[in-house]
C-alpha cells in the first residue's frame, strides 16, 4: 500500500496526497514549528542508560519511594527482582499499605516493604538503624538509594522538623547524614565480591547553595521565604559535601580481610521532572497556582522530563560497571560523570570541617530532643499512673496504690476516717449503718 501510494505521488505529481491544497497552504508555517517542537522534545528527554545488571535478589534500602523519582526507581529495581526496604514517614497507614501491595503486584515481587524511618526525626533515623543492624548475620544490602526530600514552595514560612532544624535541611541533609552514617557498618561489612553503592539525589540548586560554617544549619540568619530555593539548594550542597568526605571514610576504613572497600558514594542530578515536588513549586502549593500549572501543562510537558527519563541517571549509577572501578563521590548528570561541579566539593579539608561540624551538631541535637521527650514521656506517664490510682475497678498492687484509692473512697464519704473505723468513729463521723446502706443501695441502681 505505502509502494503504491509512492509510486502514484511520483508519477502523477503530489496532488495525489490527501489535503494537498491545505498542505501547501499551511505547511511552510505547521511544519518547521512541529519539527521544531520534536527537536525540543528530544532534546530535553536526556541520555538513556544503555547498561543492564543482574538485580535479582540485590537488597536496597530506599528513601522517598512512594512519590515521584523514587517510585519510578523502586519500580524499575522492584521488576528486576530486587529486594526493597522502602523508608516512609509512618506505616500505620492504609495508604501505605494498599501502595506496597499495589507494588508487589505490578512488580510481580514480593519482597518490597515499608519500615518507618521519619528523616525529619533524627530519634527515628536512629530506630531504624539500630533496629536494621541489630542483626546477626548482618543483612545484606547492596545499596542505599537517597531519593526523599522536602522542597518547600516560595512563599510559605519556614518550617522545621521535630529536632527543630529548618525542614529541607533537617530531611534533605540531616536525615540522609544520620541515616548513612548509623548504617555505615552494615554498608562496610559487606562481603568484598559485592557492589555497594550509595546513590544520593542532588540538584541544579545546589548552586544557589551556600556553606557558612558559622550558621551550617540555616539556624541563625533569616529564613528567605521569597527565595527558599537558596536554603533547598544548600541542603543539597551540604548532602554533596557529605557524600565526598563519607566516601573517603569509607576508602580509609580496613577491612578485617584486608580487601578494598567496595563501596561507592555517588550524587545523582536527575535534571528538571515532572514530579509532584516541581508541581509543588511551580504552582507555590497553591490552587491558583495549581490551575496556571495546568493550563501551562503543554510547556512542562515539552520542557521537563517524564520521571523515567529523569531515572536514567540513577540506572546508570546503579548499573555501570565502571563506577565501581574508580573514587566514588563523583557527581552524575545524562548517564555520565558531570566534572563541572562546585568547587566546594575539591576542598577536602572544608569536607572534613562540615561533617565534623555537622557531626556535633546532630549530637547536640539528640541530646535536646532526647531530654524534651523524657519530659512529655515523664508527663505522660504521670497521667497514666495517676489515673490507675485513682481507678476503684481496678485491683491495687502496691501499698500506696491502696492507700490512693481508700483516699478516693474517704474524699467520697466526705469525712476524715481511719483506715479501718470502729462504731464510735463512724458515728463521730456522722456516717450511720442506714446512710452506709442507702450509699451501697444507690451504687448497685
Ligand atoms: N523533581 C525534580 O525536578 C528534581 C530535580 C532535581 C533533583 N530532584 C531530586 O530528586 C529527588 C526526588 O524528587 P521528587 O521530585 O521525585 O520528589 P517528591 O515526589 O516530592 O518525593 C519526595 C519523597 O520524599 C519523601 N519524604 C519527604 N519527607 C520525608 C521524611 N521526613 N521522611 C521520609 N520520607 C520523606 C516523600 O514521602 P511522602 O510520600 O511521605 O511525602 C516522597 O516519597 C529529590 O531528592 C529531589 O531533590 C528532583
Amino acid at each position: 500500500m505505502p509502494v503504491n501510494f509512492l509510486t502514484s505521488v511520483f508519477f502523477e505529481g503530489p496532488q495525489v496526497i490527501p489535503y494537498w491544497e491545505q498542505i501547501k497552504e499551511y505547511g511552510p508555517t505547521v511544519i518547521p514549528i512541529g519539527v521544531s517542537l520534536a527537536a525540543l522534545k528530544y532534546y530535553f528527554r536526556g541520555s538513556t542508560n544503555t547498561w543492564e545488571r543482574d538485580m535479582h535478589g540485590k537488597v536496597f534500602i530506599v528513601t522517598g519511594g512512594t512519590s515521584g523519582l523514587g517510585q519510578q526507581i523502586i519500580y524499575e529495581l522492584g521488576t528486576r527482582g530486587a529486594q526493597l526496604i522502602l523508608l516512609t514517614r509512618r506505616t500505620n497507614d492504609a495508604w501505605l499499605a494498599e501502595y506496597i501491595e499495589d507494588m508487589r503486584d505490578r512488580c510481580n515481587n514480593p519482597l518490597i516493604f515499608a519500615e518507618e524511618c521519619d528523616l525529619a526525626s533524627l530519634y527515628s533515623v536512629r530506630k531504624f538503624a539500630t533496629s536494621w543492624l541489630d542483626n546477626t548475620p548482618p543483612r545484606r544490602l547492596d545499596g542505599v538509594i537517597c531519593c526523599a526530600a522536602e522542597c518547600i514552595p516560595r512563599g510559605k514560612p519556614r518550617q522545621i522538623t521535630t529536632d527543630g532544624v529548618e525542614r529541607q535541611i533537617g530531611v534533605n541533609y540531616l536525615g540522609h547524614y544520620q541515616l548513612l552514617t548509623l548504617i555505615a557498618p552494615s554498608l562496610r561489612v559487606q562481603p568484598p565480591d559485592r557492589d555497594v553503592r550509595v546513590v544520593i539525589a542532588t540538584c541544579s540548586s545546589q548552586n544557589l547553595g551556600d556553606v557558612d560554617e558559622q550558621d551550617l544549619l540555616w539556624d541563625k540568619k533569616r529564613y528567605p521565604s521569597t527565595q527558599p530555593w537558596k536554603v533547598y539548594g544548600t541542603s543539597k550542597l551540604l548532602l554533596g559535601l557529605f557524600a565526598r568526605e563519607f566516601q573517603s571514610q569509607l576508602m580509609t576504613y580496613e577491612r578485617k580481610d584486608l580487601t578494598p572497600c567496595n563501596v561507592r558514594v555517588n550524587l545523582v542530578n536527575p535534571g528538571l521532572l515532572r514530579s509532584p515536588s516541581m508541581r509543588r513549586t511551580l504552582s507555590m502549593g497553591t490552587v491558583w497556582g495549581l490551575i496556571l500549572y495546568l493550563l501551562m501543562y503543554p510547556i512542562w510537558w515539552l520542557c521537563l522530563k517524564s520521571l523515567n527519563q529523569g531515572a536514567q541517571s540513577f540506572y546508570f549509577a546503579l548499573f555501570a560497571p565502571m563506577l565501581m572501578k574508580i573514587d566514588g563521590g563523583v557527581s552524575i548528570q545524562e548517564c555520565k560523570i558531570n566534572t563541572k561541579v562546585r568547587k566546594e566539593y575539591s576542598d577536602e579539608e572544608l569536607c572534613k570541617r562540615v561533617f565534623e561540624q555537622t557531626e556535633k551538631l546532630i549530637k547536640e541535637l539528640e541530646t535536646r530532643s532526647a531530654i524534651e521527650r523524657k519530659k512529655n514521656t515523664t508527663k505522660e506517664e504521670q497521667e497514666k499512673e495517676g489515673k490507675k490510682k485513682r481507678d476503684l475497678a481496678v485491683k491495687p498492687t502496691t501499698t500506696d496504690e491502696l492507700q490512693s484509692k481508700l483516699d478516693v473512697l474517704r474524699s467520697s464519704i466526705g469525712k476524715e476516717l481511719p483506715l479501718f473505723p470502729d462504731e464510735s468513729a463512724l458515728k463521730a463521723s456522722g456516717v450511720t449503718k442506714s446512710n452506709v446502706k442507702k450509699r451501697g443501695g444507690s451504687k448497685k441502681a
